[in-house]
């Protein structure tokens, strides 16, 4: 019975309880997130929709640790995350957290490589020839080997977000974090874009993705509602098939 629970508790990546967000602007309060009670597994994929200005980025950022105190609790991998100083919670998301964001975020006088590779290089326990080695791991997944050495201005959309997935991935997150991940790309783009994360999830990483488009809601295995800054639904898909 105690190993039943102690395996199911390993399983349990995210543990959000009684989450608030309020934002003070010139004395006007915005309750951005109310209450959320949330749980996500290793290897799940989670999208998140709802209308613009429901809170879907503000909890996005608090997930990926970018808030500075957390009301509420926020546990990651069993440990919490809630209250911790500055430096902590840059080491946590350099570690466990890749973030994929709608406008790429890529840094225009870095190549290709060398975007990728910054993250790892915040990071002690990653020597230089092991960065290498990771870098290279992740441009072969996302199919940009053959741009390793050109700037971002030089590579399409599609391509360009495909270089930040490869930044997401090298440092095996435990956690992915995507807000609007297709949200700048033409069909084909984002097409190609969604098998990507298809696959990441296949191969066990777990995603946590915020999306307009219920097409894309419904690659992933579960969708999660929110509205006014309160998660309304929380409903299962059908598994996708990867
Ligand atoms: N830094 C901030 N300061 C003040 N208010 C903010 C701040 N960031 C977000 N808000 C407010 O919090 C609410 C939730 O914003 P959030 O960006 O999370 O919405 P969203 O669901 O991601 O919307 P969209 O789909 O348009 O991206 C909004 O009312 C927004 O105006
Ligand atoms: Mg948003």
């Amino acid at each position: 019975m105690n190993n039943n629970i102690n395996q199911k508790k390993q399983r349990l990546l995210v543990e959000l309880c009684d989450i608030q967000k309020v934002f003070v602007t010139n004395s006007v309060e915005t309750h951005a997130l109310c209450n959320i009670n949330l749980t996500i597994q290793q290897g799940e994929y989670l999208a998140i929709t709802g209308p613009s200005g429901c809170g879907k980025s503000t909890l996005l950022s608090l997930l990926g640790l970018l808030d500075r105190k957390i009301q509420g609790q926020y546990r990651l991998s069993g440990v919490d995350v809630s209250d911790l100083s500055r430096d902590e919670r840059s080491k946590i998301r350099n570690k466990d957290i890749g973030f994929i964001f709608q406008a790429f975020n890529l840094i225009s006088e870095l190549t290709v490589a060398e975007n990728i590779e910054l993250p790892l290089s915040y990071r002690q326990d990653i020597g230089k020839q092991q960065r290498q080695v990771l870098v290279d791991e992740s441009l072969k997944k996302v199919d940009m080997m053959h741009r390793a050495n050109h700037f971002p201005a030089q590579l399409s959309g599609g391509q360009q977000q495909r270089v930040a997935i490869a930044r997401a991935i090298c440092g095996t997150p435990s956690l992915i974090l995507a807000d609007e991940p297709t949200g700048n790309l033409d069909s084909k783009n984002a097409q190609s874009v969604m098998a990507l994360l298809d696959q990441l999830h296949g191969e066990g990483t777990t995603i946590c993705m915020v999306t307009h488009d219920s097409r894309s809601a419904n690659r992933a295995q579960r969708i999660i509602e929110v509205f006014d800054g309160k998660i309304v639904a929380d409903q299962s898909t059908r598994a996708i098939a990867v």
